[in-house]
């Protein structure tokens, strides 16, 4: 029977796979498992190489998603195929180590816990060679993380390296937000209940081939993620990241009516307008939709360009009401009629631009 399935989330790892795979062989012997590869079309096929691997090796499978990205939702998508009772996730780069998964599993096995982390931060791990600007990030990413966790806290939350009963999995997989990175952090904090968890120390090794995805969108997705698990049951947090992309927008129109003025005020002011809509655009692409930035750029902008402009109009008919009909307090008039394009606004891009292709 097999006893333990281990999900790799793959994008550009080609060269990381097969090294990979002989590692796991010596580390696991005498546990029957299967590897799921989990690869976002990476375009140096690396779903090609882990098919070929398969074709040879029974225990290999590969899930090649196209037109999908993302670490957490790969994860989330490995682990729904495993047929083990026991579910291992690890980075494909062999920064885990994989040597402590027999300790994990015995963990899991022996001792009963449902849930156990690899951890660089209790004794007996480390983060390895880290920069002081990755350790830093680290860090503080690990202390916002511990503020959501509760009763079930772990010394590394951020960790991508972890192993779960199935059966845990299954109960929590509903309410998972499936934002950005940090899939244990969500398992986590998705759990209704205190969890038996154990650790396992281990030590961050170094990245060998291929380079590491950690962005400035990686980033974003985190703030996501905790927006999500904070204020998402009341308002969605894409939504106010938008606002807080609409609020610089507001920043730049500004900015830009202040430059322009002298050219005169109604020429100044159109080109504010766009100059805002063009950053406000762009900025939504790279943070808000990180995780379905579009290609085609163009067609994108000119439809949000149509999108905000059609916005402004219940907004205008909205604040003039109020103000002229309901006597509202000018500023108020007005911020409620942004909220309405805001909401306007973010609802039907997020329909005809930045759609979720799944
Ligand atoms: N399928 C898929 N889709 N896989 C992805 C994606 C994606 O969009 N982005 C990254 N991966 C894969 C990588 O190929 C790698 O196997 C793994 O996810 C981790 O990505 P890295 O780029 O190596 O991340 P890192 O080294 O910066 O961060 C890792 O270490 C952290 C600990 O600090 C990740 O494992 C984090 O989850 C972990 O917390
Ligand atoms: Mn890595």
């Amino acid at each position: 029977m097999r006893e333990l399935s281990i999900v790799i989330p793959t994008y550009n790892e080609s060269d990381n796979v097969a090294p990979l795979l002989e590692k796991l062989t010596a580390a696991l012997s005498g546990v029957d498992w299967e590897v799921i590869f989990v690869d976002d079309n990476s375009p140096d096929k690396t779903w090609q190489r882990v098919a070929d691997l398969a074709a040879t090796d029974a225990r290999v499978k590969i899930l090649r998603r196209v037109g999908r990205k993302g670490l957490s939702t790969a994860c989330i998508e490995g682990a729904m195929m495993a047929s083990a009772p026991v579910i291992a996730v690890m980075d494909a780069d062999m920064q885990h180590d994989e040597r402590v998964l027999p300790a994990m599993f015995k963990k899991i096995t022996d001792e009963n816990c449902e849930i156990v982390v690899g951890t660089r931060y209790a004794a007996g791990g480390s983060v390895g060679e880290w920069n002081a600007a990755r350790t830093l990030m680290s860090k503080t990413a690990t202390k916002l993380g511990a503020v959501l966790l509760g009763k079930n806290t772990v010394s590394d939350p951020m960790s991508g390296f972890f192993m779960l009963r199935s059966a845990l999995f299954a109960e929590t997989v509903e309410r998972l937000s499936g934002e950005g990175f940090k899939i244990l952090l969500d398992l986590l904090t998705s759990a209704r209940r205190p969890l038996a968890i154990g650790e396992v120390a281990y030590t961050f090794r170094l990245r060998e081939h291929g380079e590491s995805k950690l962005s400035l969108g990686v980033l974003c997705d985190f703030g996501l993620l905790l927006a999500d698990k904070t204020v998402g049951k009341y308002v969605p947090a894409r939504f106010l990241l938008f606002v807080a992309v609409g609020l610089l927008g507001v920043g730049v129109h500004l900015g830009c009516l202040a430059a322009l003025y002298s050219t005169g005020f109604v020429f100044a002011q159109s080109a504010a307008t766009l100059a805002a809509m063009v950053v406000n655009f762009f900025l939504n692409n790279a943070f808000t939709y990180a995780d379905r930035s579009l290609k085609n750029l163009r067609r994108g902008l000119a439809l949000f360009i149509l999108i905000c402009g059609l916005g402004a109009l219940p907004n205008i008919v909205l604040a003039g009401y109020l103000y002229e009909v309901s006597h509202l307090y000018w500023l108020l008039a007005g911020a409620l009629g942004m909220l309405v394009s805001a909401v306007w606004n973010y609802a039907v891009s997020q329909h005809f631009i930045w759609r979720r292709r799944n």
